[in-house]
Order: structure tokens, then sequence, then C-alpha cells
């Protein structure tokens, strides 16, 4: 039985966070299961181009709207050799991934990525290797990437077909080097001197670069705070960004608890701020270090016996393009994962980047078929609005509407929002994350309308919501879940929007 709560906000203009960098609608692409081999790449495709990239799955990551992209890894990026993707495709070799137990074509490499990006219409953000290799290798692959006078790795770039720089602005100082599970894993110290030489050696080549060095790989991690802190010490005056990696899951059918996950997220980012402003401080500078949460999604990297997913070729098999990491995504994770994009956009000031991990089959809002289709997840629809309606600036929404108490985290707000706004309208997200109460929310437009001079009226809604929210689109039935029309009216200076318990809501206001 539920029962609906009052609930009030306030949307005025000039509660502004900050400019919405576009880059916080990023992607990330790694080579792991069949992301690539299977996933974009599928040469027998009928819908292939004359490069064996899928159509139809360019079209999907299109209509996702994703403004760049990460790559090649994560976890593989610790033992890849850039060089391996490069040169004739027959001449490349086979190599094994240990990251993922599986067997590396290297079909596709930095120019076959690039061209793919061309087509998406994404900017690639590349990560170097600084697990098994150093500051050299990532000295080679931004002088072959980014150098743009004659060298011997710019004349093989033009040999591979690109006269022209790629001109990747945005790199990535290794990959989760906290964790214990990572190649060449080290500690704070010894990383942050690392990455510190590379991101100093990095830019005497290339001074326009913008680098992102490696945060903790959860707030969970035991050096989580430490690692931040030693790391910066090394590297504040060398770097833009710091990572955050996050992922969440439901816990034996707690969705309630689950339902909290934004709340976890905003007190890793502040957390992370605090730290970064901290050796700010200490070292007297105005510097500010910006977020790049180049890892988020609803991942359910715990199986219930407590093993983690991912691993199911330890024993000595060496697949190529195995099935790993194919999350199903349901209604609730959908709303969950709405409520971490409402989170970004709340910490728009700080946060200037952010990856989805990842795109495509591994925990992914677009999956695939060999041979057959592809079909959008229930997180392709809150990506896909938010990214296209959350332009220009994000606007703090106060909203009153009670809480609930969450194990971890204590008293957690029942409805959670944020907006945007540009020159063509308003835009408001909001989520109501309780499992119970349906609320009406009556958000006060006086601020706004006495700004814009005139009255604003609803162009454009959305609602995610089911009632049985474990239902899923799966490749017998690829649209069984969707967005709706919101419940969503403007009476003078209000509007009034209905929102289910467990639902996830998106207006645009013009
Ligand atoms: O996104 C899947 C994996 O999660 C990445 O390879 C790694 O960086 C993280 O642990």
């Amino acid at each position: 039985m539920t029962s609906a709560t009052e609930a009030t906000a306030r949307l005025d203009p000039h509660d502004e966070i900050a400019d919405i960098d576009r880059r916080l609608f990023g992607g990330f692409v790694e080579h792991l299961g069949r992301h690539i081999y299977d996933g974009i790449f599928e040469p027998g495709h009928p819908s292939a181009d004359a490069d064996g990239f899928r159509t139809d799955v360019i079209e999907l990551v299109k209509e996702l709207g994703v403004s760049s992209i990460r790559y090649p890894g994560g976890n593989f990026v610790s033992g890849y050799r850039w060089e391996d993707g490069i040169g004739p495709v027959a001449e490349r070799p086979r190599r094994l991934d240990l990251a993922w137990h599986s067997t590396e074509t290297n079909e596709v490499g930095l120019h076959e990525f690039q061209a793919w990006l061309d087509r998406v219409g994404s900017d690639l953000m590349l990560a170097v290797n600084l697990g098994t290799r150093g500051t050299q290798e990532a000295l080679d692959l931004l002088e072959y990437a980014n150098a743009d006078t004659r060298t011997a790795w710019t004349d093989q770039r033009a040999e591979n077909g690109r006269a022209a720089p790629f001109g990747v602005k945005m790199w990535c100082l290794g990959n989760e080097m906290d964790g214990p599970w990572q190649i060449g894993h080290k500690n704070a110290d010894d990383y942050g001197a690392l990455a510190s030489q590379t991101a100093k050696a990095m830019r005497m080549l290339d001074p326009g670069v913008e680098l992102v060095v490696c945060g903790s790989s959860s707030r969970s991690m035991p050096t989580f705070g430490s690692w931040e802190r030693t790391v910066l010490e090394h590297t504040f005056d060398d770097v833009d960004f710091i990572s955050c990696h996050s992922y969440y899951q439901e816990y034996d059918g707690n969705a309630q608890e689950f339902l909290a996950s934004g709340v976890d997220m905003a007190r890793f980012i502040e957390s992370v701020v605090s730290i970064a402003d901290a050796v700010a401080a200490t070292k007297k500078s105005d510097k500010r270090i910006m977020i790049s949460f180049d890892e988020w999604n609803v991942w359910y990297l715990f199986n219930p016996d407590g093993t983690e997913s991912g691993h199911e070729f330890k024993g000595g098999a060496w697949p190529v393009a195995p099935r790993l990491l194919e999350d199903e995504y349901h209604a609730l994770d959908a709303v969950v994962f709405a409520d971490l994009m409402i989170t970004l956009l709340q910490h728009a000031d700080r946060v200037r980047s952010a990856s989805l991990a990842q795109l495509v089959n591994v925990i992914a809002p677009i999956m695939t078929e060999p041979g057959g289709p592809a079909w959008r997840q229930t997180t392709f629809f809150p990506f896909s609005i938010t990214s296209r309606l959350a332009q220009g600036r994000a606007l703090r929404v106060p909203v009153s509407a009670g809480t609930f108490t969450s194990d971890k985290l204590g008293e957690v707000e029942a409805v959670n929002a944020v907006a945007t706004i540009d020159d063509e309208g308003v835009s408001l997200f909001v989520v109501n994350r309780s499992t119970t109460d349906a609320a009406s929310l009556r958000v006060d437009l006086e601020p706004l309308v006495r700004v814009l001079g005139r009255e604003v009226a609803v162009v454009e809604s959305h609602l995610m919501h089911e009632d049985d929210m474990y239902a899923a689109n799966t490749l017998e039935d690829r649209e069984r879940v969707g967005v709706r029309e919101a419940e969503a009216s403007v009476v003078g200076d209000v509007l009034s929007l209905t929102l289910p318990a467990v639902s996830w809501t998106a207006v645009r206001l013009a």
C-alpha cells in the first residue's frame, strides 16, 4: 500500500552551481569481454560498415549523447602495449590480457578507435599504462598521438594513415593504481612519484594536455583518503584532475538502501574535494584540482554468494571476446543511475569530467547480439535524456519531502533534484528514492518567472517508473521498459509533478 507525500521545491535561476562541462556526459570503452569485438566491431554483421563497425551501434551511441570516451581501459591498460594496436592489422600480435583473462587480437587499436569516434561524434580521452610500463612509453604514445613535427613516431603515424595529429587533450596517468588487482599496483608514494615524473615529461612534450591522476578506486578502499592526500602531495602542481571511481548495486534485496547510492557518491566527491583543497592549503595555492569521475555506474560486481563477477576464466582458458560483465539492468537500476547523474550535476563546480563505465555489452546501456539486434537497456534513457536536456548552467533545487533512514548513510532525502538553465529554457531532473511513498511535488517557479519576465510551460517530460521495478529489456523483449510522459503541469508560478515511488522524472520548461 503506497501513500503520497506532499513535497515542495524552489527553482531560482540565481541559485547557480556552475557551468556544466560537456565532458560530464562522457563514456568509457575498454578492451574487455564483448565491448570492442562483437560489440562495436563485428565485420560480419549485416549492419557493419566497410571498416567492420556496426552502424546500428553507432546510431545508438549517437542517440546516447556521449561527449568524450575514455580508452582503452580500465584494468586492461595496465598490461597494454599500445604499439600492438598500430600498423597493418594482419601483422599485429595476439596477446594474453591478464586483467580479464582473455586473448587480445589487437584488430582494433588507436587508429580504428579514432575512426569509430569520428563516426559517433565523441572525443578521445586516453589512458597510459603506468602498471607494467612507465614514463618513456607514455611519452612515446603522446608523441605518436599529438606531435605535429616530423619524428620517427609521427612518420609511423603517417604511414599508418594519419598525417595529422590525433590531438588528444585529456590523459589518465594509469588506472586504479591503488588496487591490489591492478597489474603493477603501487603504494601511494611510489605511484605519486611516477605520476609526477610522467606528468612533467608529458607537459614538456605537449603543454596543452589535461592530466588526470588516479584517486582511489572506490570510497571503500582501506587507503581511501590517505591515498588521495599522498598522491596529490606528489602531483599537485602537475595535474588538473584526480579520478573517482564508484559502482553501486543492490545487496540482499534491500532496494531502499540501494536508492541511497547518490548520497554515497555525493559524500565521495565532497571528501575528495576537501582533501584536494587541504593539499592546496598546505601549498598556499589557489589552484583547484578538479574531479574526473571516470568510472561510475550500477554494476553487480558481487554475486549473491559474495564472489566477484568477471573472473570466470581464471581457471586456464583465454577466450577472445567472452561474455563478461553483461549486467541486465532493470527499472530500479535506472532510477539509481539517474540519481547518480543528478549527483554529478549537483557537483558540476568540481566534477568537470565523468565517464559512464561502460558503453556496449560490458555493464552497458547498449547491448548487442552477434549477427543480431542491438537494444537499449533501462539505463540508456536517463543518460540520453539528461545529456540532451542538461545544458548551460546547473542550479541547486532544494526539496522538502521528508527522509528515510539508510543503514550506511543515516537520514537520506527521499526526493532529490537538480535543474539546468540555458538560453532556450530550463530542465528539471527529480528522483523519488522512496520505495513506499509517491510524492506530489509543487515547485515554486516565481524566482524563475520573475527573472525571465514571462511565464513558462512544460514542453517535454519523461518518467522512468515501472510497477515491477525489476522489469528489464532483454533480447527477447527489447522494448519492455522505456520512458513515458510524466504527470507535469504549470499553473501560474507553480509546476506540479506526480512522482511515483522509485521513479525518475525529467521536465523541460520553455
Ligand atoms: O569497468 C570495469 C573495471 O572496473 C575497470 O576495468 C576497472 O578500472 C574497474 O575496476
